[in-house]
């Protein structure tokens, strides 16, 4: 596996990868990566001839309050879980070859609406962030598709909407998320947890199968009053909830009565981790 620390290495690269008719494959990511970003790997390599992995740690998607400056940087196992995930390349920018400007003169990508609900609420800027430097790392690898996991639901809803809009030519694959044995997502921040939070956790994943259940059997239950119940199970156990919400899975908005493909979300705080986990129902 290559190691590409510019712009210029990159482009060259991907150029010759696409010079001898090979199909490229894309997974963005801020490093520290685990078994869910392996995934994302194992199933590029399914999908396409070379896969070029990004690790960025984007300062534009973090709030000014935000865990930025602690964020896991783990470089040297990064490399070895993507040599032995068969990587082709890994793209490792400095913030300049990000962010040639100062922030505040910096071209954005803003995807109304999608990236103004759920975390887009508490975290105002995010997606902002994320739409920006996705865009910017799509311009420079150029693949033919790029891979997001599910456990970022309304990422991916976003990431969506500005290929869309953009008219980027990228197919985008979706990837279930992988979770420990005990339910919960993988996720960079769950190294945020202590050990009784980290025996907590699997909770948030478990009261979301909770309310999926009762979606399924409980036909005529209010969304609102599920919501409200999972909210309150989890302030009991301790966790300090964003939100626990029920929504249309296709767009996110909020549920009709004619719908019948749902997905909850939520997010929720155990001391220094936000956790964030969803489920999709579908009612058949
Ligand atoms: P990061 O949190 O490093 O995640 C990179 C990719 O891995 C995302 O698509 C995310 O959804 C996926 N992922 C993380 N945990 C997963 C799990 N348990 N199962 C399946 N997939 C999982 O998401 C970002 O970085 C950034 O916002 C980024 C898109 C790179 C833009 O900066």
């Amino acid at each position: 596996m290559e190691q590409l620390n510019s712009i210029a290495d990159l482009r060259d690269r991907v150029a010759k990868w696409r010079a001898s008719g090979q199909r490229i494959a894309f997974v963005p990511t801020m490093g520290n990566l685990h078994a869910g970003h392996a995934t994302l790997v194992d199933r590029a390599r399914e999908v396409a001839d070379r896969v070029a992995v990004s690790i960025f740690v984007n300062p534009l998607q973090f709030g000014a309050n935000e865990d930025f400056g602690k964020y896991p940087r783990t470089l040297d196992a990064d490399q070895d879980l993507l040599r032995r995930h068969q990587a082709a390349a890994v793209f490792v920018p400095s913030v300049s070859d990000m962010y040639p400007r100062p922030l505040t003169e910096t071209t954005m990508v803003s995807v109304p609406e999608l990236s103004d609900i759920l975390c887009g609420a508490y975290r105002p800027g995010h997606f902002v962030g994320v739409a920006t430097v996705v865009a910017r790392l799509f311009n420079l690898v150029q693949p033919d598709v790029a891979l997001f996991g599910e456990k970022d639901w309304q990422q991916l809803a976003v990431i969506r909407r500005m290929v869309q809009d953009l008219a980027f030519p990228i197919e985008i694959v979706g990837v279930p998320t992988v979770r420990e044995a005990d339910g919960l997502a993988m996720s960079s921040r769950n190294s945020y947890l202590t050990g009784s939070e980290r025996a907590k956790a699997p909770l948030l994943f478990a009261t979301l199968q909770r309310v999926a259940r009762q979606l399924q059997v409980q036909r005529g239950a209010e969304f609102g009053e599920l919501e409200g119940l999972a909210q309150a199970e989890l302030v009991r156990q301790g966790f300090s909830v964003d939100y626990v919400t029920i929504r249309r899975a296709m767009d996110l908005a909020s549920p009709g009565t004619g719908d019948d493909e749902f997905i909850v979300l939520a997010a929720a705080w155990l001391g220094r981790a936000r956790l964030i986990d969803n489920l999709v129902v579908r009612r058949c």
